[in-house]
């Protein structure tokens, strides 16, 4: 595991995007896993304005969300789908063809998730994995559990994330109680996995997921074990683990 310090939100989202954009530049037919939520803001907003000036490139560069909820369409604003529209793929030249998302409204969880495997197998894998992480140490939706689950599921949401993402909603009731998300499989074989984490209300869940065992109790801390993952976190976020230092 490699840690990339960062003083502020602002200063990770930069170094995350530094990231993000020479993988794209040195392989322009890149797969990217993305993630949703406030923690890749800061690193579309830079890839969007280095793309604007022709720094980078998305015209080949294939994407695959990590997650989207149970019940959502493409149309609902809280969907994933709308998210990363809104935030990414509408303001950079990317081929809307290439772009890859749980299809929330698919009501036969079997046939989603299997399409959705196969369609990562099919691309080939991803070669850099984005991921934020939950303040119960979740990767995706991937919640603290009794085992590590391989494969992209249809997963009921603790009430820990139906509390934390009730701030993109009208109240806690109208979030939706199940996401279809990538399975911890599909998100350790990446080839390299990159999570961007800051603020002092994650400091424990970094200090969980990478100073203690590795147990899907925690499900970040399987990153430990991942040969090319790089954390790059505020000093906020790094509070509580000075054994990260
Ligand atoms: C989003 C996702 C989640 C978030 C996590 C942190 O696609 O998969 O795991 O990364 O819930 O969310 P924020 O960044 O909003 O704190």
């Amino acid at each position: 595991m490699r840690l990339i310090r960062a003083k502020d939100t602002h200063d990770a989202g930069r170094k995350a995007a530094n990231i993000i954009s020479a993988q794209v530049i040195l392989k322009p037919d890149s797969v990217l896993g993305l993630a949703t939520g406030s923690s890749p803001l800061g690193i579309y907003q830079q890839l969007i304005r280095w793309c604007g000036r022709g720094d980078v490139d998305f015209s080949q560069t294939r994407t695959v969300n990590l997650d989207e909820y149970v019940g959502l369409g493409p149309e609902n604003e809280n969907s994933y789908h709308s998210f990363m529209h809104r935030n990414l793929f509408s303001q950079i030249n990317i081929d809307p063809a290439n772009v890859h998302i749980p299809n929330g409204l698919e009501p036969d969880a079997d046939k989603e998730c299997r399409r959705y495997d196969a369609l990562i197998r099919g691309l080939g894998g991803v070669d850099i994995q984005l991921l934020g992480l939950g303040n119960n140490a979740h990767i995706g939706f991937n919640e603290p559990a009794d085992c590590f689950v391989k494969g992209t599921h249809r997963v009921d949401l603790s009430q820990s994330t139906i509390d934390a993402n009730s701030r993109f909603f009208a109240d806690a009731s109208q979030v939706p109680r199940q996401a279809y998300t990538m399975g911890m499989l599909d998100i350790v074989q990446a080839e390299r996995v990159v999570m961007i984490v800051t603020g002092a209300h994650k400091a424990q869940a970094v200090h969980d997921a990478f100073c203690g065992p590795v147990t899907p109790m925690v499900p970040a801390s399987i990153l430990q074990l991942h040969r090319n993952f790089i954390l790059v976190a505020d000093e906020d976020a790094l509070s509580l683990s000075p054994e990260l230092a």
